[in-house]
């Protein structure tokens, strides 16, 4: 048996997001897979007063178990509280496949669900979407809130792998909003997943005048981008100095995103650059003190490093910083 999310002190994504679109900003969506990468996604933000979407794939929960990942975010929540910060915290679903996986998350504690329903063709999308919202919008108990994606990103999501980005055509945002009735939309623009989302020589440019023409006929309804990571050379750079392979892992640069921020992009999906700082951190520990096998060390210098990447990134690119009460450090 689990929990509802108000039972864990979480929120769903709706106030979140209206509140981000009126004062232009983004709320950071973090994947964490463990305590230790939980913590420095709640204590970041928390210090810097920023909302913050926890979020799981399917990886992730199979990792934790059904159980132990909404107990990890009321950890979150607990710490948050107990820096003395009053941010919202959400626990959302990654790349949902389907109804069967979105109605255990919801009896798990998860406050948020993505149905990624992407890969179909645009009505089957539209029906897999719109059977999720009506259970996660009225026969879940409390009101949990939903993202569906429409384009394709190239890359890999979790099993399904595409070649090419397939752009979001905005003539058919409003159509599938308003059949559907989700509460955010994902759109491909020319970011994707992982370390390696240009090739060498490539500009790492994003289709901004895809987003601006979703965004002019949504209006102010909340738009999410997902495969945001920067891919930091520091980073990379650490894990190859300390004995780790990395070729040409090339990811968005914070310019292309920081402009995104500003328009109805309510939610940006960052995962791989918490994973690089982590690996980094870990890495660093074990390669200059070999003898070391303390995990509370080296997990200790991941999450440390995580976080204080963290607290630059919603500075620099969110633009979230300050938006609630700062906790203290
Ligand atoms: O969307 C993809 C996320 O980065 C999750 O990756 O399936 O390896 O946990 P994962
Ligand atoms: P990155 O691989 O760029 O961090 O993207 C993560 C993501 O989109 C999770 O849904
Ligand atoms: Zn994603």
């Amino acid at each position: 048996m689990g929990y509802t999310y108000r039972e864990l002190g979480l929120s769903n994504t709706r106030e979140m997001f209206a509140k981000a679109n009126r004062e232009g900003y983004a709320v950071p969506a973090f994947n964490f897979n463990n305590m230790e990468m939980a913590l420095a996604i709640v204590e970041a933000c928390a210090e810097m007063g920023s909302p913050v979407i926890l979020q799981c794939s399917a990886g992730a929960i199979k990792y934790m178990g059904y159980d132990v990942a909404p107990l990890m975010a009321k950890a979150a929540v607990d710490r948050a509280r107990n820096m003395g910060s009053d941010i919202p915290v959400a626990l959302h679903l990654d790349h949902g496949a389907d109804l069967e996986t979105v109605k255990k998350c919801i009896a798990a504690g998860f406050s948020s669900v993505m149905i990624d329903a992407s890969h179909y063709d645009y009505e089957e999308n539209i029906k897999v979407t719109k059977e999720v919202v009506e259970y996660a919008h009225k026969n879940a108990g409390e009101y949990v809130s939903v993202e569906a994606e429409l384009g394709v990103l190239a890359g890999i999501e979790d099993d399904v792998h595409a070649e090419e980005h397939k752009y979001t055509n905005p003539e058919e945002v409003i159509d599938f909003v308003g059949r559907t009735g989700v509460d955010s939309l994902a759109i491909a623009i020319g970011t994707s997943h992982g370390a390696h989302k240009f090739k060498p020589g490539e500009d790492p440019k994003l289709r901004l005048d895809v987003l601006d023409a979703v965004a002019e006929k949504l209006g102010s309804f909340p738009i999410v981008l997902h495969g945001s990571s920067a891919v930091p050379k520091k980073y990379v750079d650490m894990i190859k100095e300390f004995g780790g392979e990395m070729k040409d892992a090339i990811g968005i640069p914070d310019s292309e995103l920081r402009g995104a921020t500003k328009s109805t992009v309510a939610k940006i999906n960052v995962d791989t650059d918490g994973r690089l700082a982590f690996t980094a951190g870990v890495r660093q520990v074990l390669g200059t003190n070999p003898k070391e096998f303390d995990p509370r060390k080296y997990l200790g210098a991941g999450q440390k490093e995580m976080k204080e990447y963290y607290k630059t990134k919603v500075q620099d690119v969110f633009g979230s910083e300050g938006a609630y009460v700062k906790g203290t450090k």
